[in-house]
């Protein structure tokens, strides 16, 4: 079973005189955590307890999206188009996101949290395939919530998030998403015996707590 996470990492050094290179090939342990979920399940607020905690970098792909939008870009306004009716953004312009956030990652970076992706199984694939391109591996942890508090927890986080997303319509449109395409990649996983689901419909406190058993467990292998 896949339950830890290990980069090589390769520092090249001169001498002194500039006339000799060394390279020195070196492991770092990392902790990278695949946080799936169905929306309004917890993925943001878990990841931030998680990155706090763990001092983990947390990369949520729709903050990702959404600062496109914000920048006014005509790409923003593609993408804006999307998410506002709670359709996906493709996956080759996903792609290119994580792959240059992953190239882009601190030599001292003690692991992720992928929250948001992947979100279809093409997108899982191109994941499995990045993550060895860095000589990296990641734990699924999947966040299941019932349908009926899924939509009571947009909806309330609606009335002051100004997310153009958060309306009953487009949350239904959204969960109804989930299903089809992101729910796949549970099977996925589970086929690479790295798969974890967790009950979601309890606490903030009681989530995480479930979320670091899983996490002590993974140390410990
Ligand atoms: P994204 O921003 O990721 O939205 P989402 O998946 O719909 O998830 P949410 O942010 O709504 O919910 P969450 O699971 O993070 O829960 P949260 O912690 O916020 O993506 C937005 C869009 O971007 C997508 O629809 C898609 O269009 C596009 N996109 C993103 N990634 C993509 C990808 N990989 N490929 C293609 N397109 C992509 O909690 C929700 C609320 O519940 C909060 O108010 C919170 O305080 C509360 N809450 C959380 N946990 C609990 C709890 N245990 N008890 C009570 N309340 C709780």
């Amino acid at each position: 079973m896949l339950l830890g996470a290990t980069r090589f990492c390769v520092e090249v050094v001169r001498s002194p005189d500039g006339q000799k290179v060394f390279s020195f090939l070196f492991k770092v342990k990392m902790l990278n955590i695949i946080l799936c979920g169905a929306p309004g399940s917890g993925k943001g607020t878990q990841s931030q307890l998680l990155a706090d905690k763990f001092g983990l970098q947390h990369l949520s792909t729709g903050d990702v999206l959404r600062a496109e939008i914000a920048s006014g870009s005509k790409l923003g306004v593609h993408i804006d188009a999307l998410i506002s009716r709670g359709n996906l953004v493709p996956d080759d312009m996903m792609y290119g996101v994580i792959d240059n956030y992953l190239r882009t990652l601190p030599k001292d970076c003690k692991g992720i949290i992928l929250d948001g992706y992947p979100r279809t199984v093409p997108q899982a694939e191109s994941l499995t395939e990045l993550l060895r391109k860095y000589n990296m591996d990641a734990l699924m942890i999947d966040l299941m919530v019932d349908e009926q508090l899924l939509i009571q927890r947009l909806i309330e986080r609606g009335k002051v998030s100004g997310r153009a997303d958060d309306n009953l319509n487009t949350i239904r449109h959204r969960i109804a998403v989930y299903h089809n395409q992101t729910e796949p990649i549970a099977n996925y996983y589970l086929h690479q015996g790295n798969y974890f689901a967790i009950n979601g419909n309890h606490t903030v406190d009681e989530v995480f707590l479930q979320i670091e058993r899983i996490i002590k467990l993974a140390k410990n292998q």
